[in-house]
């Protein structure tokens, strides 16, 4: 057995015992990525992609997102390239907006949400002009289709109803769902468990690809594809992808 086989056995084995133990036990971790830590953590190493990106030399994620808007982008060329009014769903400190305005070339009316109320206070301050509203992905405030895009990124994996944050995504996007950074496992069944972020006990929800596009399926969106998010190697069951949805028509 080679090093690297190794190391995929030992957390294969970890994951395994994980698992078995956050379903003994499993606290009520729901409100701890509210944290009034966490927004100058994440931003530090948002400053450093978004420098990258301006130098030239943007980030894989980044490069995902771009991928994902380009039908978009291009449907809406055909529609006269009217402006597109886009729900960032767990957005944070509302750092997509500049992703997006420097790497696709679309027009966008752009509403953040997020139930964290430091993460959004930063949001304000970085972005006086934008629309941010405070919100719990799993009962969005907004009406259905309102937004012809919903972009959620790497959210729905600290949800631990994350079906009835899809349900609200989908309910809300009259035709397109970017589910960015969504962590998925591509053999193993869904499953939960806490971990470490940013100095918090937060749920990470490791879900089966399939049940995340039949979600979306049961919801009447249809998957149309997925663009690799980092260079992982084949040999994981666990990856990150960019997921493009469109409404079936
Ligand atoms: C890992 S961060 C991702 C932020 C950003 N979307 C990105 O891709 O960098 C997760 C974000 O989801 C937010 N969040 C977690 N659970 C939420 C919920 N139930 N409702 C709304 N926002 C939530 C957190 O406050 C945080 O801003």
């Amino acid at each position: 057995m080679n090093g690297k086989t190794l190391r995929n056995s030992l957390r294969g084995v970890k994951r395994s015992l994980s698992k078995i133990w956050n379903r003994i036990y499993l606290p009520d971790l729901s409100r701890n990525y509210m944290d009034s830590g966490i927004p100058e953590k994440q931003r530090k190493y948002v400053d450093d992609e978004l420098r990258l990106m301006y130098d030239g030399k943007t980030p894989s994620h980044f490069i995902a997102l771009q991928k994902a808007f380009e039908p978009i982008a291009s449907s809406r060329s055909e529609k006269n390239g009217a402006s597109v009014r886009l729900l960032d769903a767990g957005c944070a400190s509302g750092y997509y907006n500049e992703v997006i305005a420097h790497l696709v070339d679309i027009d966008i009316e752009y509403h953040g949400t997020d139930f964290n109320p430091s993460m959004l206070r930063m949001a304000r301050e970085k972005y006086p002009g934008l629309n941010f509203s405070r919100m719990d992905l799993r009962q969005l405030a907004w009406r259905d289709g309102d937004f012809d895009v919903v972009l959620s990124g790497a959210v729905i994996e600290h949800i631990k109803e994350w079906k009835r944050a899809v349900g609200e995504i989908a309910r809300v996007s009259k035709e397109w769902v970017v589910m960015h950074r969504a962590l998925v496992c591509l053999k193993g069944a869904t499953f939960t468990r806490s971990e470490r972020h940013y100095d918090v006990d937060v749920y990470r929800t490791y879900i089966r690809e399939k049940d995340l596009l039949d979600e979306f399926g049961s919801h009447g969106f249809e998957y149309i594809s997925k663009f690799a998010v980092y260079d992982k190697g084949h040999d994981s069951d666990i990856d990150i992808f960019t997921y493009l949805f469109r409404r079936k028509r």
